[in-house]
């Protein structure tokens, strides 16, 4: 039968999973190699339910987007870091290593199959999620000795519902992301099932998203579920240091590089008190999926706190603009960043 190609509305993307034409899968045995690596199409897999994943959430993934540049090639943007990052995921969670080249090499693949799925220039990007999990059944609490490896892609928009729109935050005072000596460095889809409650519970009461403390002294800002945190305070550019309990995102190094080396922006990885968040100029947060997304106001306790409402910051703004040139091909990539799936 001829592979349908691709139907899909550009302007109406928002951060919804849409079928595509095929998915990566390989099988790995403990000891062994990852084999069988192959493409098959889009849909769903057997599992068993006494599966390692599926009872003791022995799982890691990776988000990664593909780009159309102002040129028309498709790019991939800095694929090296997630690499690197599920590599760290893997031997955090006791499951194979994922050699760099052959989980590269894999991405390159699906995204090929799929490229009718990249949106047009300026209207998104495909979004790329590759999984590791633990697929043999255990009853017992213990790794699994089986694993699969796959990779699915969507199309997508903004993040957000409000599309780019400033965020309405609020601090939690209620529940921890990630203990200090946790999982929260390494992407375990344990981390994710912890923000669900904190994200229902504020979404309810009009936030988009919360802001975690840390989780031994709550004085020092972490990140929020699903992006890492930035302020603009007293001239300098600070993120929090990333600790045992904080992603390592992709995003938060580029704009660190772009701050300091192209826009000469003072930058500190530091720990960031809560009084420092409270009287900063700017406050954004960063991620694959969020870009970089600017954040409007931020609740602690009874207090809100607002910052750049309406418009982007100036800060956040010269950053968003290099930062999504780049990824675009509308600027020279001064760091090598992108690496051509065609060219
Ligand atoms: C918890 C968390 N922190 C930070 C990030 C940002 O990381 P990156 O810029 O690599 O996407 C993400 C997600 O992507 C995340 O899930």
């Amino acid at each position: 039968m001829p592979l349908k190609k691709a139907v899909v509305d550009w302007d109406s993307l928002g951060f919804n999973l849409l079928k595509t034409r095929s998915m990566y899968s390989a099988n790995c045995r403990v000891g062994e190699n990852w084999e069988n690596g192959s493409l098959i199409p889009y849909g769903n897999i057997e599992l068993s339910p006494a599966a390692v994943v599926l009872n003791y959430g022995q799982g890691v993934f990776e988000g990664t987007k593909a780009f159309q540049t102002s040129d028309k090639r498709i790019v991939l943007f800095r694929i090296d870091k997630n690499a690197k990052r599920i590599a760290w995921s893997t031997e955090r969670l006791c499951i194979p290593k994922l050699n760099p080249d052959f989980f590269i090499d894999a991405v390159f693949e699906t995204v090929r199959d799929n490229l009718d799925f990249v949106p047009p220039y300026g209207k998104g990007s495909m979004y790329i999620r590759p999984i590791v999990w633990g697929v043999s059944p255990a009853l017992g609490v213990g790794p699994a000795t089986d694993y699969r490896f796959m990779i699915y892609v969507s199309p997508v928009g903004p993040y957000f519902k409000g599309g780019y729109k400033s965020l309405n935050l609020k601090i939690e005072t209620n529940f921890h992301r990630a203990a200090s000596k946790g999982i929260g460095n390494a992407k375990a889809i344990g981390n994710y099932s912890a923000s669900l409650l904190p994200l229902v519970k504020a979404k309810k009461e009009g936030f988009d998203e919360v802001i975690y403390l840390d989780s031994i002294s709550e004085d020092t800002i972490e990140e929020i579920g699903s992006a890492n945190l930035f302020i603009y305070h007293d001239g300098v550019l600070k993120t929090p240091n990333v600790s045992g309990s904080i992603l390592k995102g992709v995003t938060r190094d580029s704009v660190c590089k772009i701050a300091s080396e192209i826009l000469d922006i003072k930058v500190e990885e530091t720990d960031i008190s809560l009084s420092d968040l409270f009287e900063a100029k700017e406050v954004f947060c960063t991620g694959t999926a969020v870009q970089i997304t600017s954040v409007g106001s931020i609740t602690y306790k009874n207090d809100v706190y607002n910052y750049y409402r309406e418009d982007l910051g100036p800060i956040t703004k010269k950053l968003k603009k290099t930062l999504t040139k780049i990824q675009r091909g509308e600027i020279i990539d001064p760091f090598g960043w992108l690496s051509p799936v065609i060219t």
